[in-house]
C-alpha cells in the first residue's frame, strides 16, 4: 500500500522551471570552479572534453532525473521508490536517493563555507586599499576559524530561511529576484573584461585546445564538474524536477538548463581571464599560467589572484565587490537546491513540518562544515583521506564519488530497469528518433563513461 505523502505543488510560472533549475546549476562550479579547473587543466582542451562531458553525459541524465521526479511529484527517495515499484522492480532503488541526501548534506557543509567567504570578500575588497597583498588578505580571512565560522553560518542561514519558506513564497520568489540579478552582474562584468582586459589573449586560451596537456585525470576532472555543474546525481535537479507542471516539455526545457549552465561558465572565464592576463601584461598565456600557478591558481583563482587584479586596477573597490556579490548570489540560488531533497523528503512523510526540517538538515551541514572552516587553520595539516584535508576529503566523497555513482545509478536504472511506457507517458509526444538517441546515451553510454571514470580514480 502508498502512503498518502504530502504534496508540496507545483512551481506557478511557466518559466520558473528554467530558472530555478538554471539557478541550482549556476553556481561557484561555474564561476569559480570551471576557471580554475580549465586553467589547471591546459584550457581549451578540458573545455572541449567538459563540453562533451555535459552533452553526452549529464544532458541524458537531466533528462531521467526530471523525468522520474516530475512523475510522483515527490521528495527523489520517494519517487525513486515509486519508479521502481510501478515497474515491478525492487523498491530498494529508493537508495539512489537516500545516497543523494548523503551527498547534499556533505557538499552544503563545504559549499556553504567557501560561499561564506565570498559574503567576506564583498567587504574586503569594497575595503581594500591596495596596500595589503591579496596574498595576506586572504590569510588574514582564513586564518581566522571564528570569522569563516561567522560567515558559514551567515550564508547557512539565508539557505535555510529561503527553503523553509516553501517551494512559491521561498524558492520560486527567491530565484525570480537573483536569476536576473546574477545575468545583469555577469554581463557587466564580461563587458568590463572585455573594455578593460586582454580579451583576445582569454579566448585563444579557452577555446584552443592543447591536447597534449590531456590525461585521464582531465577525463575524470571535466565529469567531476559537469555533475557538479549541472546538480546531477544526488537528487536537487529530481526535486525541483517534482514541482514542474505535466504540460512542459522535458527535453527542451533540460537543453535550455544545461545551455544556460554551460554559457555562464564560459562567460564566467572570459570575465576572469582577460582581467588576469591583462594583470600579467607582457607575460605569454603559459608564462602567465606559471606566475598564476605561483599564486595559487587552484582554489585561490578568485580570492588571490583575481584579488590581486582588482586591487591593482582602476575602480577595483567597485568592481570587485560586484564580482563577489555575483558569486555570492549564484552560491544561494544553488544551495536552497542542495537543501531542498532532503527537506522535502521529512516534510512529505509528515517527519518534521518544512521548517523543521529545513533546521534540522541545514544544522547537521553547519556542523560538518565546522571541519572545513578548521582546514583552513586549525586543521591545516590533519590527512582525512589520503594527503587530503577535512574540506577536500569531503568534496571527494560527495562531488567525485557520490555524486557520479548516483547518476550512473539513475542511467541504469532508466536505462535497463524502469518500464518503457511510463518513460514514454513522461516525455509525451517526443521525437522518435530524438527519443533513440537519448534512449542509446541512457542505457550505454553514460553508465559506461562514468563507471570507467570512476573505476579508473580507483588506480
Ligand atoms: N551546481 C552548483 C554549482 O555549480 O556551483 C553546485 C551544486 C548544486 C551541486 C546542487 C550539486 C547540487 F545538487
Amino acid at each position: 500500500m502508498e502512503k498518502n505523502l504530502k504534496s508540496h505543488g507545483t512551481w506557478i510560472g511557466k518559466w520558473t522551471f528554467v530558472l530555478a533549475a538554471t539557478g541550482s546549476a549556476v553556481g561557484l562550479g561555474n564561476i569559480w570552479g570551471f576557471p580554475y579547473k580549465a586553467g589547471d587543466e591546459g584550457g581549451g582542451a578540458f573545455v572541449l572534453i567538459y563540453f562533451l562531458c555535459i552533452l553526452l553525459i549529464g544532458l541524458p541524465i537531466m533528462v531521467s532525473e526530471i523525468l522520474i521526479g516530475r512523475r510522483s511529484g515527490t521528495s527523489p527517495i520517494n519517487a525513486m521508490k515509486i519508479a521502481a515499484i510501478d515497474s515491478n522492480r525492487s523498491p530498494a532503488w529508493q537508495l539512489v536517493g537516500w545516497t543523494g541526501i548523503i551527498a547534499g548534506v556533505l557538499i552544503l557543509s563545504f559549499y556553504s563555507v567557501i560561499a561564506g567567504l565570498c559574503l567576506n570578500y564583498i567587504f574586503i575588497s569594497a575595503a581594500s586599499s591596495g596596500v595589503i597583498e591579496a596574498q595576506t588578505q586572504f590569510e588574514n580571512a582564513t586564518q581566522s576559524w571564528q570569522g569563516l565560522l561567522f560567515w558559514h553560518s551567515v550564508f547557512m542561514i539565508l539557505t535555510l530561511l529561503v527553503v523553509s519558506a516553501g517551494i512559491k513564497n521561498g524558492i520560486e520568489r527567491m530565484v525570480k529576484i537573483l536569476m536576473p540579478m546574477l545575468g545583469f552582474l555577469l554581463v557587466f562584468m564580461v563587458m568590463y573584461a572585455m573594455l578593460n582586459g586582454a580579451f583576445n589573449k582569454a579566448l585563444s586560451f579557452l577555446f584552443s585546445p592543447d591536447f597534449s596537456k590531456v590525461n585521464t585525470d582531465t577525463f575524470l576532472s571535466a565529469l567531476g564538474q559537469a555533475f557538479f555543474s549541472l546538480s546531477l546525481g544526488m537528487g536537487s535537479i529530481m526535486a525541483y524536477g517534482a514541482y514542474m507542471p505535466k504540460k512542459q516539455d522535458i527535453g527542451s526545457t533540460s537543453v535550455s538548463v544545461a545551455s544556460l549552465d554551460t554559457l555562464v561558465a564560459i562567460l564566467a572565464g572570459l570575465a576572469i581571464f582577460p582581467i588576469l592576463f591583462s594583470f600579467y601584461d607582457g607575460f605569454s598565456i603559459d608564462e602567465t599560467l606559471v606566475q598564476l600557478k605561483e599564486n595559487g591558481l587552484g582554489p585561490g583563482i578568485v580570492f588571490v589572484s583575481l584579488a590581486s587584479a582588482f586591487n591593482d586596477m582602476q575602480y577595483g573597490q567597485f568592481i570587485g565587490p560586484i564580482f563577489f556579490i555575483l558569486l555570492s548570489v549564484a552560491a544561494l540560488s544553488s544551495s536552497i537546491s542542495i537543501l531542498e531533497p532532503g527537506v522535502a523528503f521529512l516534510s512529505e512523510e509528515r517527519i518534521l513540518s518544512r521548517k523543521k526540517s529545513a533546521i534540522v538538515i541545514s544544522a547537521l551541514s553547519w556542523i560538518i562544515g565546522i571541519g572545513s572552516v578548521l582546514s583552513f587553520n586549525l586543521w591545516s595539516n590533519v590527512k582525512i583521506i589520503g594527503d587530503k584535508n577535512f574540506l577536500d576529503s569531503m568534496d571527494l566523497i560527495a562531488v567525485q564519488n557520490l555524486q557520479p555513482l548516483g547518476g550512473m545509478l539513475i542511467a541504469i536504472f532508466i536505462g535497463w530497469f524502469m518500464k518503457e511506457s511510463l518513460i514514454k507517458d513522461e516525455l509525451g509526444s517526443i521525437n522518435p528518433i530524438v527519443y533513440k538517441i537519448w534512449r542509446f546515451f541512457i542505457k550505454l553510454v553514460a553508465p559506461i563513461g562514468v563507471g570507467c571514470i570512476l573505476i579508473s580514480q580507483l588506480f
